[in-house]
């Protein structure tokens, strides 16, 4: 097992007769040894190029892929000592699913019966026992996928590059085999890169996930700083279901105390303000990269805003009024939309909601779950889980 470091990686696709494509932008990551992380990312962001050049199926354009201490670079695939399985399965048609998956095993000085019996702890951990004897063009698409899937866990490797690899199966077994999986690698150490679209996948998979968009990498966090510590409007929009609510409000520092009010339309009168305490709470760089009437992006999640009550806990919460403009049962929860001064915001709650439209909604916000973003940046400014 070993370390991976990116360091200002890039791909670019040159085909003549049209522009250059930068698929990846300047990639810099690192992930530790024996860490599981996925890349995360809409159709065409980059991951499948990124996982290719680190596997050697695609050339670096710009900058430097290591393994521990050996450049990756100019190595052939086969020296890299780097298993990957592939989206598009690439096995071999006149070999079994049993020698498809010992292949590798087989080339190397693995005893026989070594090989045999790690072909059937992968086989079985995938639920494959039963067609080890068929060959690939007689399976269906996820069988293929899941002995592409056992040939690149059974090695001993010291990376294993892993490319959507559960996308043809259906939810419940891809949900069974996730944990198998995880459980499997924790186990063996095994460094692992994932591709996925999936943020649901990512999060069950991963120590960190790298949420990509436009061939750049937009932050590299845990599930949870994810979350809680979006590190853009990108991030705070892509990641949980259904999306954050990102209302547009200007930020007031009078009297050393920071608020942000989000004006109602077509009129100077605040649908929403939100005192966050004293400025001196923020780490000073924090508080510097704040000014009066800055234009931010005010974010809640759906399923932190308390609906219905009639008091907010002084100081930990902000209070608003609204109108309930729309009220879905999704059969395990509610969505309910809440106007504000022309603005909606979408509160998820566990239970039924027994209210129709046009009523008056009371809303609590804590000011833990609240989010500010400079709308011109993009970036981050303040997160209020770090004000607890
Ligand atoms: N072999 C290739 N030649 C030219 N362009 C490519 C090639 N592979 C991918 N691309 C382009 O690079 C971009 C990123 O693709 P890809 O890495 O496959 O994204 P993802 O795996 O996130 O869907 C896309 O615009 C895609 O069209
Ligand atoms: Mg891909």
């Amino acid at each position: 097992m070993a370390a991976l470091t990116l360091e200002q990686v890039s791909k670019i696709y040159r085909e003549k007769g049209k522009p250059d494509n930068r698929a990846v932008k300047s990639l810099n990551m690192s992930i530790h040894d024996g860490e599981i992380i996925s890349l995360l990312g809409s159709s065409g962001c980059g991951k499948t190029s990124t996982l290719r050049m680190v596997a050697g199926f695609e050339s670096v354009s710009e900058g430097s892929i290591r393994l521990g201490e050996r450049v990756l670079n100019d190595l052939k695939p086969a020296e890299r000592n780097v298993a990957m399985a592939f989206e598009g399965y690439a096995l071999y048609p006149p070999l079994t699913v049993r020698d498809n998956i010992a292949f590798s095993l087989l080339r190397g000085k693995t005893p026989a019966a070594e090989v045999q019996r790690r072909v059937a702890h992968v086989a079985a951990l995938l639920e494959i026992t039963d067609i080890l004897d068929a060959y690939p063009p007689t399976l269906s698409g996820g069988q293929q996928q899941r002995v592409s899937l056992a040939r690149a866990l059974v090695r001993q490797a010291e990376l294993y590059l892993l490319d959507e690899p559960m996308s043809q199966l259906e939810p419940q077994l891809r949900a069974v085999l996730r944990g198998r999986i995880k459980e499997y690698l924790i186990e063996h150490r095994m460094t692992s890169v994932f591709v996925t679209h999936d943020q649901t996948e990512a999060v069950a998979l991963s120590d960190r996930i790298a949420v990509m968009s436009g061939g750049v990498l937009q932050q590299f966090a845990s599930p949870e700083d994810l979350k809680e510590r979006p590190a853009n409007l990108f991030v705070a929009g892509f990641i949980g279901e259904p999306a954050m609510n990102l209302l547009p409000a200007r930020l007031h520092l009078d009297g050393g105390e920071l608020r942000a009010v989000v004006t109602a339309h077509g009129s100077t009168a605040a649908a929403l303000s939100v005192h966050f305490g004293p400025l001196a709470r923020l780490p000073e760089a924090q508080a510097m990269a704040l000014h009066e009437g800055q234009a931010v992006h005010l974010g809640v999640r759906p399923h932190k805003v308390r609906l219905g009550s009639t008091h907010s806990a002084q100081g930990t919460e902000s209070a608003a009024q609204g109108q309930l403009s729309f009220n879905q049962w999704q059969g395990d929860q509610s969505h309910v939309g809440v106007e504000l001064g022309g603005h909606t915001l979408l509160v998820v709650t566990d239970g039924a909601v027994d209210l129709a439209e046009g009523a008056p909604v009371n809303l609590a916000l804590p000011l833990s779950a609240l989010h500010l973003f400079d709308s011109a940046s993009e970036q981050a400014l303040v997160h209020g889980a770090d004000l607890r």
